[in-house]
């Protein structure tokens, strides 16, 4: 009988199949690897590099990276968690995220991750970029400060939904997202609650009204557990505070 495959996660033998990723195989053993832009439903996307692990000795990311027979991979070392937290850092000053001041708080995959590397401050000085709010359609609002450019709402609407309702436009530090419509305005799209698109942005940038507070801030998603304990799975389904499952 052949033996099973495997690769070495933090000295923990993780069993993987043909074409899974280190990040999958991971996840399928029970083991967290912080990331943002990667979520189980979707193709790998390998742009926030929060997911990056040390393998045979070279930093990689471990959500497109596919797993291998004698893989030695490192995750929970201080060396990456000290990347980890520059990138948080990076991504807080870049948008404007006020947790306080924010709906999603304590169910913020953004906040949790934040937490998990112990990113407890800002290090970087703020941009405060001066971007838009859209509230121009009746039951989501569109926050552009706290996009973190994942690309799951673009690639949900546009794979999932079949609306092609979000994008990315420029490059770099001037990348940012739109909704593709003349004016820019979600209201002015078939946009709905429904979508899935709806449902995956990982902060506050897409909220649903109507909802908010529904759990009050202290007693959310990663109030009551870390993220490395609930998942991102669970927050699909309390993505907002605004109702609860348990
Ligand atoms: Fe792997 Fe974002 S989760 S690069």
């Amino acid at each position: 009988m052949s033996e099973e495959q495997h690769f070495i996660l933090d000295g923990r033998r993780i069993p993987f199949e043909d074409g899974q990723t280190i990040m999958e195989a991971a996840r399928a053993a029970g083991v967290y690897i912080p990331h943002l832009c990667f979520n189980p439903e979707f193709a790998p996307h390998g742009s926030c590099r929060v997911c990056l692990v040390k393998v045979n000795g070279r930093v990689q990311a471990s959500c497109t990276l596919p797993a291998a027979a004698g893989q030695t991979v490192l995750s929970d070392i201080e060396e990456l968690r000290e990347i980890r937290r520059g990138i948080l850092q990076m991504l807080f000053v870049e948008g404007n995220h006020v947790c306080p001041a924010c709906e999603k708080s304590g169910a913020c995959q953004l906040q949790a991750v934040a937490y998990y590397v112990g990113m407890l401050a800002p290090h970087y000085t703020h941009f405060y970029p001066r971007r838009p709010v859209d509230a121009s359609h009746p039951d989501v609002l569109i926050d552009f400060n706290r996009c973190i450019l994942c690309e799951l709402c673009v690639r949900a609407s546009r794979d999932v939904d079949g609306k092609n309702v979000f994008a990315v436009q420029g490059r770099g530090i001037s990348a940012h997202l739109v909704i593709n419509t003349p004016a820019g305005k979600l209201g002015a799209t078939d946009f709905s609650v429904e979508d899935k698109a709806a449902q995956v942005c990982p902060t506050g940038a897409i909220l649903i009204k109507h909802q908010g507070y529904g759990i009050p801030i202290g007693q959310r998603l990663y109030d009551r557990k870390p993220i490395n304990v609930v998942g991102d799975v669970a927050q699909a389904s309390e993505s907002q505070g605004g109702r609860r499952h348990d």
